[in-house]
C-alpha cells in the first residue's frame, strides 16, 4: 500500500539558556529539586512560535531537498499560537514561501504526533508532500512568580517533511484519543497563564503513554519488545522512566532530551527525534514508537519503521 515517508527534518531552540541556577536566584526553588523531581538542567527560551517555526521548516526542506513550492499543505501544531487569529500556520507559509494549504493544529504536548498522523493521512488523500511543524513558546503563558510552571517550561520547534511514496509507507500504526473530561487539569484562558495540576496530570500521563502504546504496537502484531527507539513527549523525566518501565522498554532504547530543553509542548518530540538522529540512536530499519500527552486531555502515538 502507498504510504508516506519523512525525507527531512530540522529543530530551532532559542540561542538563550536559562539554568535551573538562573531559576533559583530569583525564585524559592533549587537545582537539586528541579533536577530530582524532573530531570530537567536547562531549557531555551524566547522567540514567537512562528519564528522558531519558520527555521525549523527551512532546516526540513533543505535536509528533504525540497523547494517551497514543492510542498501542497503545511500542519503547524502549537499550543502558543502567536494570536488567536490569524492561525501562526499563516505567519509560516508565508515567511517560507510556500504555495500550500496551511492549518494550525492544538492538541497541547500531543500535538506533534496528531499533525504527523493529520499529515500522512493527507498524504493517503492525495497530497504530495506535507510541512508538519510543532512549535511551542510555552514560556510566553507562563507566570514566571510560579515556581510549580516556570522550571519545567521550555521553548523550541521541530519539523519533518512527509511525502507520498509508492513503497511502503514508515508510518505503521497511530492512535489519537482525548479525554475532554480531565481539560481542568491543564489550561489558559485567553490573556491568562498557563494553569498546571501537576500531580493528576503525572498520573494520568503515564496511564494514557502505557495504554495507547500498547494499543498502537498490537495494530502491527507488536510489543514494546520490539520497539528499537521510544520517543516519548517530554514532560518529566520520571514520567518517561515510569512510563518506559512498565512498557519493558530498555533506558538505552528511550530518547532523554529533557535535561536540555525542558517542556517543549509540540516541538518535544521532533526535537527528541533530531537528538537521536544525531546521537546514532535511530537507524534505517529502527522500529520506533512515539507517544505523546497532554492538555485536553489528549495522548497520541504513533508506530514508524524509519527508512533513513
Ligand atoms: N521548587 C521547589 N519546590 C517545589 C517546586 C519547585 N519548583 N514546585 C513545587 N514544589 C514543592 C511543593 O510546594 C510541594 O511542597 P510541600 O510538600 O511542602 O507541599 C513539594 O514541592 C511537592 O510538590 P508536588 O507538586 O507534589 O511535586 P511533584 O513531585 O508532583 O512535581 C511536577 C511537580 C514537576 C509539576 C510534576 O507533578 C509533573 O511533572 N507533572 C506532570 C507535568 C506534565 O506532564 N504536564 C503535561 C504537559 S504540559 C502541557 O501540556 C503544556
Amino acid at each position: 500500500m502507498p504510504g508516506a515517508v519523512i525525507s527531512g527534518w530540522g529543530i530551532c531552540v532559542p540561542d538563550k539558556i536559562v539554568t535551573n541556577e538562573d531559576l533559583s536566584a530569583r525564585l524559592d526553588t533549587s537545582d537539586a529539586w528541579i533536577t530530582e523531581r524532573t530531570g530537567i538542567r536547562q531549557r531555551h527560551i524566547g522567540g514567537t512560535t512562528s519564528e522558531l517555526a519558520i527555521v525549523a521548516g527551512r532546516r526540513a526542506l533543505e535536509k528533504a531537498g525540497r523547494s517551497p513550492d514543492e510542498i501542497d499543505l503545511l500542519v503547524l501544531a502549537t499550543t502558543t499560537p502567536d494570536a488567536t487569529v490569524p492561525g501562526t500556520s499563516a505567519t509560516v507559509q508565508d515567511a517560507l514561501g510556500l504555495q500550500a494549504g496551511a492549518f494550525d493544529l492544538n492538541a497541547a504536548c500531543s500535538g506533534f504526533v496528531y499533525a504527523l498522523v493529520a499529515g500522512h493521512g493527507m498524504v493517503l488523500a492525495g497530497s504530495k508532500r506535507v510541512l508538519v511543524i510543532g512549535s511551542d513558546t510555552l514560556s510566553r503563558i507562563t507566570d514566571w512568580d510560579d515556581r510549580s510552571l516556570a522550571v519545567i517550561v521550555g521553548d523550541g520547534a521541530g519539523a519533518v517533511v512527509l511525502e507520498a511514496t509508492d513503497g511502503p509507507g514508515e508510518l505503521l500504526a497511530w492512535d489519537l484519543g482525548a479525554d475532554g473530561s480531565l481539560r481542568h487539569l491543564l489550561k489558559c484562558d485567553h490573556g491568562g497563564f498557563l494553569y498546571m495540576n501537576g500531580k493528576e496530570i503525572f498520573r494520568h500521563a503515564v496511564r494514557a503513554v502505557v495504554e495507547s502504546s500498547v494499543k498502537t504496537l498490537a495494530q502491527v502484531g507488536m510489543d514494546p519488545s520490539d520497539v528499537d527507539v521510544f520517543i516519548p513527549h517530554q514532560a518529566n523525566a520520571r514520567i518517561i522512566s515510569a512510563a518506559r518501565e512498565r512498557l519493558g522498554i530498555p533506558e538505552e532504547r528511550t530518547v532523554v532530551t529533557i535535561d536540555r530543553y525542558g517542556n517543549t509542548s509540540s516541538a518535544s518530540v521532533p526535537l527528541a527525534m533530531a537528538d537521536a538522529l544525531e546521537t546514532g540512536l535511530l537507524q534505517p530499519g529502527a522500529l520506533v514508537l512515539m507517544s505523546g500527552f497532554g492538555g485536553g486531555m489528549t495522548w497520541a502515538s504513533a508506530v514508524l519503521r524509519w527508512g533513513g
